[in-house]
């Protein structure tokens, strides 16, 4: 039985009480429908250290690779730092309340590895007491507001005095995670990285990313530490902590689907990017502990190459698929190209493949998240999947007064139709989807992109640290309590 909802700002809907006369279904009665039999769905908004908590030099912290290049005037927009971005490390009490007042159940936190685990002026790393109690206080409150911690290993911020060029940082990281297995046995929802082929095609890459290194192959030996430190991570945790906590542990690869832009010429060529954006690192974790065979083929010796050992450590290396997207694009066929193509945004039809949000990169393609779940189904069969990040900033918005800003119709767009096809990647395609985190609960400090795009349901005057939920916090919020009262519903009867 569905009940019509008005949802703020859209015409009402009428509401009957023979549901079964409303002639029309919602996009929100189908997500309702897909999501409201599975009780342990995580639903829930995402942060990230770095972008969200500042207190960059207090109580012991040390020096981020992000620290050093946003402190470097000309890396950043407006040489815009993380040094105070959302004050979350003060005033994380009201934000944690916030994510259970929008109706979330989750809430995905990464942890600072300077902060916790800082180098010592006799260069050996020590776990740092304050910022062990910092975690501490805002996963235990989470807990006490029934919000479940989803808590990334890494999210860009490596200590300053370490290098993902360099071997050593693989048996570093493995320590690190080791720690915090061992220090947060209440934390069940672990991944070991968030988007490394953003932080290695970034930072190693074409350098607008901290380190700021500019090289057309380097990202590859940093991708190749990346999966090694994954594997050793999840191995400790499956042989001494996973069996004791009762968790989970897996990674979350982003990408914004390729579709090919000739659906008759271009279908190698849009596989050949899922290749090398996807299967750089789920070929070697979900697939096959290696490499595609296309990107060896195209890179040679300027790929890495693994051991045995190392293949068969990285095969089967997660417990779960954790998946960002936004966005997606066209691919086209170009032997000109190292890789084999080239991407579009504009179709055959000579028209852009969606809406364009407020970064340059995000045009809104709500079919891009289905065609991305459906690959990564199909193609890995992972036990589960979670969107661990989806969302988008709205044009102009920063430049908007407060009232027009709060009003994001253009976001409540984006996380329906998005959402919707989550909906039918469940219902008609048998996707195991098992959680959903928006992108993000508050505006935030976007990386090289400084404080100027937005992406929280919260709107930040970081002016005055102020909070105020937009329209898509309420929308959330009332999709939310439909799920819950219809799951009700459904258990009674
Ligand atoms: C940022 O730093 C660069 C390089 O020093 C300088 O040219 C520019 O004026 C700075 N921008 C702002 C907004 O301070
Ligand atoms: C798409 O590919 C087909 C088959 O190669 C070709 O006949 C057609 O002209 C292509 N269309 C465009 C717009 O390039
Ligand atoms: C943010 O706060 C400052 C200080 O109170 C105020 O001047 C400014 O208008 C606020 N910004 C918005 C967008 O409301
Ligand atoms: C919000 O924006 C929509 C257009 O996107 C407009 O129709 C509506 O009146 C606005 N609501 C408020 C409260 O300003």
């Amino acid at each position: 039985m569905t009940a019509s909802l008005a949802w703020i700002g859209f015409p009402l809907v009428v509401s009957s009480l023979t549901a079964w006369a409303v002639p029309q279904e919602t996009p929100e009665d189908r997500i309702v429908k897909a999501f409201r039999g599975q009780s342990d769905f995580l639903w829930g908004s995402a942060t990230a250290s770095y972008q969200v908590e500042g207190s960059w030099d207090r109580d012991g912290r040390q020096e981020s690779i992000w620290d050093v290049f946003s402190h470097t005037p000309g890396n950043t927009h407006e040489n815009q730092t993380g040094d105070v971005a959302d004050d979350f490390y003060n005033l994380y009490p009201a934000d944690v309340s916030r994510v259970a007042s929008y109706g979330f159940n989750a809430f995905r936190m990464s942890i600072s590895w300077s902060r916790i685990l800082p180098l010592g002026p006799d260069g050996v790393r020590r776990p740092n007491i304050e910022g062990v109690n910092f975690y501490k206080r805002v996963i235990h409150l989470l807990l006490d507001n029934k919000v479940t911690p989803f808590v990334t290993i890494f999210h860009w911020d490596l200590p300053a005095d370490l290098d993902w060029l360099s071997e050593s940082v693989v048996p570093a990281f493995a320590d690190y995670a080791e720690f915090l297995f061992e220090t947060f046995p209440e934390v069940k929802h672990w991944l070991t990285f968030n988007e490394p082929s953003s932080f290695c095609a970034n930072g190693y890459g074409s350098g607008t990313h901290a380190p700021g290194v500019k090289s057309k192959y380097k990202q590859y030996r940093c991708g190749h530490h990346v999966l090694k430190a994954h594997a050793q991570a999840v191995a400790i945790y499956r042989a001494k902590y996973q069996q004791v906590a009762h968790g989970k542990i897996g990674i979350t690869l982003n990408y914004d689907f390729g579709f090919p832009w000739n659906g008759s010429s271009d279908q190698d060529a849009a596989q050949l990017h899922h290749d090398f954006n996807v299967g750089w690192w789920a070929d070697p974790i979900y697939l096959t502990g290696d490499y595609p065979a296309s990107m060896k083929d195209r890179l040679g010796s300027n790929l890495p190459k693994f051991t045995e050992a190392e293949i068969a450590m990285l095969k089967g290396s997660s417990g779960f698929y954790g998946m960002n997207t936004y966005s997606a694009m066209y691919v086209k066929a170009d032997v000109s190209s190292e890789k084999g193509f080239t991407e579009l945004r504009v179709g055959v039809d000579g028209k852009e493949i969606g809406k364009r949000a407020a970064s340059p990169w995000l045009y809104v393609v709500p079919t891009g998240i289905r065609a991305y779940l459906e690959y990564v189904h199909f193609r890995y069969q992972p036990q589960s999947i979670y969107v661990t990040e989806n969302g988008c900033d709205v044009p102009g918005e920063n430049e908007m007064p407060l009232e027009q800003a709060l009003n994001d119709t253009f976001r409540v767009d984006f996380y329906r139709a998005y959402l919707d096809n989550v909906a039918a990647a469940v219902l008609n395609s048998g996707v195991p989807v098992k959680g959903y985190f928006a992108w993000s609960l508050l505006d935030n400090y976007e990386w090289a992109d400084g404080y100027q795009l937005r992406f929280g349901l919260t709107y930040v005057n970081y002016t005055t640290q102020e909070r105020y939920p937009k329209l898509s916090a309420k929308w959330f919020k009332l999709l939310l309590n439909q799920m819950v009262r219809q799951s009700q519903l459904e258990i009674a009867i």
